[in-house]
């Protein structure tokens, strides 16, 4: 932290020039007699921090303190220029005061919902895959609030959900093999992606300016009760931090957004337990992102096998297909490792089927997603394992090899998104 003293200015360290240098920002650990202007959060690589924009006698001068964790100190660095511009992919400013509500579902609790859908405000409930966070489709504040709460890049569009195929058609173009699909699947865990029609009324913020929609019709009844108690499109990505692991229980998405967002609907634990599976409809069918529907069944429905994205949709910095899809994901904060045929000392255990992996006496955590090796039961139960045993801290988490068949794709793929170096 430089100190506001007569140091000569140096180029590379803006605020160290005279006209840019602020005493009462960057004073002390972490400038505590600065007054900031603004508390913004961050999340990066896996850590949340708190910004303090400083004095506008510096103009973009930013102080980033990274919270503490456990007995560490909290951190603190300062960058210049727009948050962007440091470097923090995924900042936003957050509304950090809300308080928020927990209902039980209900009649009285999808009333509550669309009340505070209607007030612009934001609503996590549960569907059969994961709990996802709404948001009046038709009203670009509320999704802009969306987008900050979830620390989430504007880049990365929301699915719109309706409660029936009529509400679909009154966002979406469905040809044949759209209609098709969403006739046998729907509601269910699926997602389409089809063009807009004319005079779309989700708004663009929330397509990310694309000329396509995702839209989906969730089975489970309580998303159902507040959709139909709402009466319009309700975008909703699951309700976590960007980049954490989906919330399958109320309390995964209360230790997430509190604060954040105004309304937690909670009807227990999901179903399914990963997210919707994505087609793309544009031109043939496109599997964009594997999920609770497998590709077996979507294939019988077609007759034809479902088109791969293209490799380059895997980058991280350009608008991805699917940005589900983006390379780290999904992901615990501690080192996950795949395919283990053996527990290290410390390491913490995610087991599938019946097999006794060498060294699992020294394993922190041990827990098993499905004894008798049923990938939908593995499914279900993938995101609330991971969050418990990272809850514990341990060196890793050893994951064992899960079959790529049926679920298994789409376990595997947000297994390999959870394990990408970060
Ligand atoms: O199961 C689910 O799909 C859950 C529940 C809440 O419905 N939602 C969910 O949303 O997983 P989210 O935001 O986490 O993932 C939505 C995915 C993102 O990868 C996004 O890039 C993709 O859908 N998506 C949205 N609109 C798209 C579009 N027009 N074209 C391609 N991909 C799109
Ligand atoms: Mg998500």
């Amino acid at each position: 932290m430089p100190p506001a003293t007569s140091r000569p200015a140096q180029p590379n360290r803006p605020w160290t020039r005279p006209e840019n240098r602020c005493r009462k920002a960057f004073r002390g650990t972490g400038g505590r007699s600065a007054k900031p202007l603004e508390n913004v959060d961050f999340w990066k690589n896996g850590r949340s921090g708190r910004i303090r924009t400083c004095d506008p006698c510096v103009p973009n001068a930013v102080l980033y303190r990274a919270e503490p964790h456990s007995d560490k100190r909290p951190a603190y660095s300062v960058g210049f220029g727009a948050p962007q511009a440091a470097g923090l992919r995924n900042f936003v400013p957050v509304r950090t005061g809300l308080k928020t509500l927990i209902l039980p579902a209900g009649a009285a609790g999808a009333e509550a919902a669309a009340r505070t859908l209607t007030a612009g405000g934001l609503v996590a409930f549960p569907t059969e895959t994961v709990y996802g966070l709404g948001a009046d489709a038709a009203n670009p504040t509320a999704i802009a609030h969306l987008y900050a709460a979830k620390g989430r890049p504007a880049f990365n569009p929301l699915i719109a959900h309706v409660p029936d195929i009529s509400a679909a058609q009154r966002i979406g173009r469905f040809d044949a093999r759209a209609l098709q699909l969403a006739e046998a699947f729907w509601p269910g865990p699926l997602t389409l992606v089809v063009p807009k029609i004319e005079g779309c009324p989700v708004a663009d913020l929330a397509t990310a300016g694309l000329d396509t929609v995702a839209i989906r019709i969730p089975a489970h009844p309580v998303a159902q009760a507040i959709l139909r108690a709402f009466g319009g499109a309700v975008v909703a990505p699951s309700a976590n931090i960007s980049g954490h692991v989906s919330p399958t229980l109320a309390a995964h998405v209360e230790s997430d957004l509190s604060g954040r967002i105004d309304l937690i609907i909670d009807g227990g634990p999901v179903e399914v337990g990963v997210e919707s599976t994505i087609v793309g409809c544009l031109n043939a069918p496109m599997l964009l992102r594997p999920g609770g529907l497998s590709r077996e069944r979507i294939e019988a429905v077609l007759g034809a096998p479902l088109a791969r994205p293209p490799l380059d949709a895997e980058s991280d910095d350009s608008q991805p297909l699917a940005p589900g899809m983006l390379a780290s994901h999904y992901a615990p904060r501690a080192p996950v490792r795949l395919n283990a045929r053996e527990v290290a000392p410390g390491e913490a255990l995610l087991a599938f089927g019946l097999a006794r992996l060498p060294g699992i006496e020294a394993a922190s955590a041990v827990m098993n997603l499905s004894p008798t090796a049923d990938l939908d039961e593995a499914a279900a139960n993938l995101f609330g394992y991971l969050r418990e045993l990272d809850a514990k801290s341990p060196r890793a988490i050893a994951v064992m090899a899960i079959p790529e068949e049926d679920l298994g794709e789409a376990i595997n793929d947000r297994l390999r998104r959870a394990a990408v170096a970060r």
